[in-house]
């Protein structure tokens, strides 16, 4: 359904009576902002053994994706809203090998006290377009130290009524035999994994646990449970157990060669009756210095160190593995990290007797690459500005590593950062070249942490976490490249002068660069502010009205401020992690919230006096400044949503039932001269979720929805667009840029260079020469 334009321009004008209506029926056409390259790890891709065509990617902060036949990816999960945010935490999945349309997840984000609530196990009959959850005893931790080992989820072959689960934190190995709905705890087995990263944190010192479930289909007989099962768990002493009569009774699996390494995965060559497992010294997914593969004939009980790289000489583990089902004896292996130069891949055609790798020293410093590399997906997954001598393309953290079972050709891994793979695998073996290509499209993972639209300039501008930030030309077009000169990993704030908006700032880490940046050109380019050096700690920025102050909110340690780029001094008055921002037309003025108090600088941001208490408010969320009337502002706290017209002065609470707010933002009003709507994450009777309202608070209207519930509403990052009536901006923690399409949008005429493309179900339809305009087809 698309925006109901009758409904909003009655309620422009104010017509339709009612306090609260977060019940409306309107809903928001919304699209992702495409950036085409995934932008976070992957650290499971899945195909099902049978049926042809069937493939998903798990991620480890944003949900699953289905695979499409065109190679784009379906995302699976977008119904997750604030109530079960940590649902896009996926930690295993399994397809169905026999009735192939059902589907399995293993959910949760943290197994610490990050997240309280126990994990579940999904479960979708018709390929995860819609689900049915079992809520488990303990959690499940998608965002985990060792999140990549696996699947720790695995449906039987032979009976696919039976599912095994491999749990973290000691709490073993569970069994289902009814298709996922009920869950009991398989006593016999009694290898829970002991090992965990280290005892720094909650975080790294809980149990990883088990790491794999597989069956061994060759072992049992069609509608009968399996008889032999293997597990792997995450222990350095013995790890690899098997079951010879479906899971009523257990042993070590004699002969598991004991180099104190954990086994990432344990994949089964049924032709050749050979189990295939990868070991490292970590659990990844950034460490690992030390590591084997093996291979178990299951007919001898043979195990055989099959290591492409000595032990004596490797510096890396193992990860991702692959066999390939229609060949017996071709084998892929990835090294789990090999930082330096690039990632290994390495091919075998005789069952790991032999290996041939992706690329290969030819001399130092002369590589030989057995691939041409194709980006066109994403273009920015490389910097064009970088003089790397061996720049990192076949990538990192490579636990996921597929051949499609219905095609030798085509092949997937995950990374750090984006899909690779492609479909002229066979290559290798002949020419021993083959093409890397990125295959991320409809991944959008990123962790959003900034989002402007500054008026007159491109869209949108987004800072991201591990990928930068972009300017976006178009909302359709993927970005050619993210933000350079100075480049930053993480890019943690960015905002423009209201009086000139051209003028852009941004701050994010650099080891060798100033961590604050300048543009006057909407952020099509950049220089280094220098008031920063690479040793300041970047954080939130707000940039002055005309564009010649910054202050600077670093992530840890006191506020900063620096005008026309001397060196940044410490802010008196405004305490440390606040959330800041600047007067959008007054060039002196700055505003701070932090612990229910709100904070002005009317001095260019070198002292802050504490204004007011917003009520009996214990946290200021976010701050506003109305794009062109100084002093207008609005907070949002967890009591609510608050207005000032007198810069911070005194504040009145928005009622309405508005009860709580997180991140929101301005966006043009329906009619020339109305105030602008606020869009944002509000609690509103009751409800949390992303509103909107047309009059200041008055009337609210939820426009996330059932299918679109944008995570946890406290983590992502909302913006409005002042030059396009309807069109709000969603940074989310993990899933990346939404947006609504823009229903009463320009979207041609002579002169106009904004986008172009309207959403589904409307069309650009010339108007005069001038103006073409989006309108319901
Ligand atoms: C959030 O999702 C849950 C689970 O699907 C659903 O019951 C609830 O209605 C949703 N909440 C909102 C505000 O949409
Ligand atoms: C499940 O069984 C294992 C092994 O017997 C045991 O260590 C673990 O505590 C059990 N977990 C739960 C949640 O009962
Ligand atoms: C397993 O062992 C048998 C018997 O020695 C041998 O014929 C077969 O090739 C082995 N399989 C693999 C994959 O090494
Ligand atoms: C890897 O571990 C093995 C077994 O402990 C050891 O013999 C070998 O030297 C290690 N390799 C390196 C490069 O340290
Ligand atoms: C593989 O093909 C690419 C693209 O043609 C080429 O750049 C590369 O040098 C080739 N690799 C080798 C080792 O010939
Ligand atoms: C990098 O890409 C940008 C955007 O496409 C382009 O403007 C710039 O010229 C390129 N720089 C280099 C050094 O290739
Ligand atoms: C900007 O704010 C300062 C400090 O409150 C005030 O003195 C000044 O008059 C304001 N300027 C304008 C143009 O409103």
């Amino acid at each position: 359904m698309a925006f109901d334009v009758a409904t909003a321009a009655l309620l422009a004008v104010g017509l339709l009576a009612g306090s609260v209506s977060s019940a409306a029926s309107q809903t928001y056409t919304w699209e992702n902002v495409k950036t085409g390259g995934g932008g976070g790890f992957t650290p499971g891709i899945v195909f099902n053994p049978s049926a042809k065509g069937v493939a998903y990617a798990r991620t480890d902060i944003g949900g699953p994706y289905r695979l499409n036949v065109d190679d784009t990816w379906t995302p699976l999960l977008d119904s997750v809203n604030n109530s079960n945010w940590h649902n896009w935490g996926i930690d295993a999945l399994a397809t169905d090998p026999v009735d192939t349309k059902r589907l399995y997840l293993a959910v949760g984000m943290y197994t610490n006290e990050w997240d309280p609530n126990p994990g579940s196990i999904l479960r979708s009959t018709d390929m995860g377009n819609t689900w049915q959850e079992t809520v488990l005893p303990f959690k499940v931790g998608g965002n985990m130290p060792g999140r990549g080992v696996g699947e720790r989820l695995a449906v039987d072959p032979n009976d696919n009524s039976i599912i095994y689960f491999g749990a973290r934190s000691g709490h073993g190995l569970w069994k289902s035999t009814d298709y996922g709905v009920t869950w009991s705890n398989v006593t016999s087995f009694t290898w829970t994994g002991t090992y965990f990263q280290d005892s720094s944190s909650s975080y790294t010192s809980d149990p990883v646990g088990i790491a794999w479930v597989t069956f061994d289909s060759t072992s049992g007989t069609k509608g009968s449970p399996t008889p032999r099962i293997f597990v792997g768990v995450v222990d350095t002493g013995k790890s690899v157990f098997k079951s010879e009569d479906g899971g009523a009774t257990w042993a070590w699996v004699s002969g598991e060669p004991l180099y104190g390494f954990l086994p990432h995965k344990g994949i089964l060559s049924p032709l050749e009756k050979t189990l295939y497992i990868s070991y490292s010294n970590g659990a990844g997914p950034y460490d690992g210095t030390n590591g084997t593969v093996h291979k178990y004939n299951v007919s001898t009980g043979v195990w055989t160190d099959i290591s492409p790289t000595p032990m004596a000489s490797t510096y890396y583990g193992y990860g991702g593995l692959a066999v390939d089902l229609q060949v017996p004896g071709t084998v892929m292996v990835a090294a789990l990290n090999c930082w330096w130069p690039d990632e290994l891949i390495w091919r075998s055609l005789d069952s790991g007797a032999t290996w041939s790798a992706i690329w290969a020293w030819n001399g130092y410093p002369n590589i030989d690459y057995y691939y041409s590399y194709d980006i066109s997906n994403a273009p920015w997954l490389q910097d064009n500005t970088s003089t790397a001598q061996f720049p990192v393309r076949v990538g990192w953290m490579v636990e996921a590593l597929a051949i499609d079972p219905f095609d030798s050709n085509h092949w997937l891994y995950g990374t750090g950062e984006t899909i690779y793979g492609g479909h002229d695998l066979l290559k290798w073996d002949s020419s021993h070249n083959v093409t890397l290509k990125s295959l991320a499209v409809g991944i959008e993972e990123m962790a959003v942490l900034g989002l402007i639209s500054p008026p007159g300039g491109p869209p949108l501008l987004s800072a991201v976490g591990d990928d930068g930030g972009f300017y976006h030309t178009d909302l359709n077009t993927v970005p050619s490249q993210y933000f350079h000169d100075p480049t930053y990993g993480t890019t943690n704030g960015i905002d423009y002068a209201g009086n000139k908006p051209a003028y852009i700032v941004r701050a994010g880490a650099s080891s060798t660069l100033p961590t604050v940046s300048l543009s006057t050109d909407y952020g099509l380019t950049w220089s280094a502010d220098y008031a920063a050096s690479s040793s300041t700690v970047p954080g939130a920025v707000a940039l002055s009205a005309d564009g010649d102050t910054v202050l600077l909110m670093p992530t840890t340690g006191s506020p900063l401020i620096s005008k026309y780029t001397s060196s940044f001094s410490t802010v008196s008055g405004l305490p440390p992690l606040a959330v800041i921002a600047s007067d959008k037309s007054n060039n002196t003025v700055f505003y701070g919230g932090y612990a229910g108090s709100f904070y002005t600088s009317t001095d260019g941001g070198v002292s802050f006096t504490k204004t007011v208490s917003l009520g009996s408010s214990s946290a200021v969320n976010a701050i506003r400044a109305h794009p062109s009337i100084a002093g207008d502002i609005w907070a949002s706290t967890d009591t609510g949503l608050w207005h000032s017209t007198n810069s911070g002065s005194s504040f009145t609470q928005i009622g309405s039932g508005c009860t709580a707010g997180w991140s929101f933002g301005l966006g043009k009003a329906a009619n020339t001269g109305s105030y602008p709507v606020i869009f944002g994450f509000f609690t509103v009777d009751g409800v949390t979720a992303l509103f909107k309202t047309e009059d200041s608070g008055i009337n609210w209207q939820m426009i996330s929805d059932a299918a679109h519930g944008f995570g946890a509403s406290s983590s992502n990052v909302v913006n409005g667009d002042m030059s396009n009536y309807g069109r709000v901006f969603v940074g989310t923690n993990g899933r990346g840029i939404c947006a609504t399409a823009s229903p009463y949008g320009q979207c041609g005429g002579s002169g106009y260079t904004g986008p172009t493309i309207c959403p589904s179900g409307w069309s650009c339809t010339v108007g005069n020469p001038y103006y073409s305009q989006c309108v319901q087809s």
